[in-house]
């Protein structure tokens, strides 16, 4: 029999789009399931300036397909040389919802980011100020602390004394990874919100690593062990409103993948909805999935919620997505959970 779910439509709080050839093949497959999407600054080279972001903006708009309705959430890269009065000046515009810190060579086009936190204390003041939400990359870059322990070295180090230097920041952990997240993001009060991906939800390291590398699953953070995706899907099918949806979605072609230097990215823009009812499923939690994707970030961002509705399918036949999406641009290998999914979105 077919199960039905009716959400709001959903809304993606950290997502890659590229620009060019890839932005033009990635955005539908975003915009055919949500309203709204918070985008990352780090192109190369990357979105620092309120003008930037604008100019950025506009290629997205051009981009979207005839009938498709998208709204992408602007943000602004942080450096060391960024200016305040240029920050708050494209968040009062409205332009700006966010702005990204990047710890300097933690991942992907990172390399502008914040090696030394005293040059960016103004910009921080006055987002403290103005209400501006900072999302943060939480890891530390030390080569001297194993990957697996990078997030929870940066809570301790950096996360928690930027808290406490700048009281009121209001704060988004991006795509956190560990149980040590998930408490570190208890501890806050509404000032503080985290967003989980659905691959997160999904693998653990031992999918990367046993039985032959895969490509594909590696991603920055790196999955950890069970006991941290255990604690993951226990945060996002919650409830609590301090943990969204944010898919980390990143498209890199195939080429540069299935390399002796792989990129990091999963590309999971075009089946997230259907792998997280999968999840939510298996939690007991369907009736929790809405505010996980599609209230707890709108309200986290002080956004209304999407007036318009998402409906998920259950059937007796697996779902079909493509295997890779992309031409001139990828191909582009779309996310494989490994197991069969039965759950649809209706068109
Ligand atoms: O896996 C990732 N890919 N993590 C990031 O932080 C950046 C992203 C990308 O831009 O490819
Ligand atoms: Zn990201």
């Amino acid at each position: 029999m077919t199960q039905t779910l009716t959400l709001r439509r959903p809304d993606d709080m950290h997502l890659h789009l590229r620009d060019g050839a890839m932005l033009a093949a990635v955005l539908p497959e975003t915009a055919r399931h949500f309203a709204r999407a918070i985008i990352m600054p780090n192109l190369v080279p990357p979105v620092v300036t309120g003008a930037e972001a604008a100019a950025y903006r506009d290629r997205i708009l051009a981009c979207l397909p005839e009938g498709m309705a998208f709204e992408p959430l602007m943000t602004l890269y942080l450096t060391e040389a960024t200016d305040p009065a240029d920050v708050a000046a494209a968040h009062a515009s409205g332009l700006v919802k966010a702005v990204k810190l990047y710890p300097a060579g933690a991942t992907t086009n990172s390399a502008s980011g914040v090696r030394d936190f005293d040059k960016v204390r103004a910009v921080l003041e006055t987002m403290a100020e103005i209400g501006l939400p900072l999302c943060v990359h939480g890891e530390v870059t030390d080569p001297a602390i194993d990957i697996f322990d990078r997030e929870a070295v940066f809570i301790d180090r950096v996360l928690d004394p930027v808290r406490r230097a700048t009281p009121g920041l209001r704060v988004v952990m991006e795509h956190i990874t560990t149980r040590d997240g998930v408490d570190y993001a208890r501890s806050g009060g509404d000032d503080l919100g985290a967003t989980i991906t659905t691959h997160h939800l999904i693998i653990n390291r031992n999918h990367i690593l046993a039985g032959g590398i895969k490509p594909h699953y590696y991603c920055l953070p790196v999955a950890k062990r069970e006991s941290h995706r255990l604690a993951l899907r226990e945060a996002a099918t919650s409830g609590e409103a301090r943990f969204f949806l944010g898919t980390d979605s990143a498209p890199h072609p195939d080429h540069l993948k299935e390399h002796a230097c792989g990129c990091a990215g999963c590309f999971t823009a075009t089946n997230t909805m259907p792998l997280l009812a999968h999840v939510f499923e298996e939690e007991r939690a369907l009736d929790r999935l809405e505010a996980f994707a599609s209230l707890n970030g709108a309200a986290f961002y002080r956004l209304p919620p999407n007036a318009g509705r998402l409906v998920l399918e259950k059937t007796a036949d697996p779902a079909e997505w493509p295997d890779k999406i992309g031409r001139e641009a990828g191909p582009v290998t779309v996310f494989n959970p490994g197991f069969p999914v039965y759950w649809h979105v209706k068109d």
